[in-house]
């Protein structure tokens, strides 16, 4: 995929645990593309929101992944995905709660001391909510940001996603971000099905989403943005395409701003 270099991006994105394993093609691959650009490294098994401690096997890898390949960012997501030993393989929600909020706090710190840096956390896209909920999601994210003192991952698509999914206006989730927290973006494709919208990674952009990082960027300015296509994975070129529409459009939303 990458014979010719990485082509017209500024920076590229891995998943870490892809990476956990010290050798072969893969990391083959990495070397190279590090040696052109910086590289981010986000997970998607870290379960900061699991019950108990921090996982030191999963934790130990992190480290070593980071300490050799000196990642821009280091992020993974705001959810739960474990119990018990057994292990969901899916970026649960949390039930928005103090009580989970302060778990989550304490975690998030014990984890950045022990990387000796800040990380970013991204909101999960969801199908359900817990009635136990006490706060708004946006609330909580930016509760666990401010207490923990970490950076926020906001994944544009996600709160289109959740919003269409739990009926509130996905204006009012970035409204309440404060933009001093977010350190990258994620913009994605979804699938509307009409009853349910799912975060399937899917096709170009919707001009849904498209929308709303309008808004993000007036609000935010200039923050690193990836283009996140998972399925159905078009030529590497078509979504560096993708990715010169989000630079386009901060590039307008900046000069008329
Ligand atoms: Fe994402």
């Amino acid at each position: 995929m990458l014979e010719h270099g990485v082509g017209d991006v500024d920076w590229l994105e891995i998943v870490s645990e892809n990476f956990f394993a010290p050798g072969g093609r893969p990391w083959a691959v990495l070397e190279r593309v590090r040696a052109e650009r910086p590289v981010a490294v986000h997970g998607v098994s870290l379960c900061i929101g699991d019950a108990g401690p921090l996982r030191e096997d999963y934790v130990a890898r992190l480290l070593r992944l980071v300490a050799r390949l000196e990642p821009a960012i280091v992020s993974d997501h705001l959810c739960w995905g474990g119990l018990d030993g057994a292990y969901a393989h899916d970026l649960l929600p949390l039930p928005y709660t103090e009580e989970a909020l302060a778990l989550v706090v304490d975690k998030v710190r014990a984890l950045q001391d022990r990387l000796g840096r800040r990380i970013l956390l991204e909101n999960v896209s969801s199908y359900l909510t817990f009635a136990a909920s006490t706060l708004s999601e946006w609330d909580f994210l930016g509760e666990v940001a401010r207490r923990a003192d970490c950076g926020i991952l906001l994944d544009v698509n996600n709160v289109v996603v959740s919003a269409k999914n739990h009926g509130f206006a996905p204006e009012t989730y970035v409204d309440a971000i404060d933009p001093g927290r977010v350190g990258q973006l994620h913009l994605a494709g979804h699938t509307d099905h009409g009853h349910v919208v799912i975060d399937s990674h899917i096709g170009p952009v919707p001009a849904s989403v498209w929308a709303l990082y309008r808004r993000v960027v007036a609000r935010m300015g200039r923050v690193p943005t990836l283009v996140e296509w998972d399925e159905q994975v078009p030529a590497y070129e078509r979504v560096v395409a993708e990715r010169a529409r989000a630079a386009e459009i901060e590039a307008e939303v900046l000069d008329h701003g």
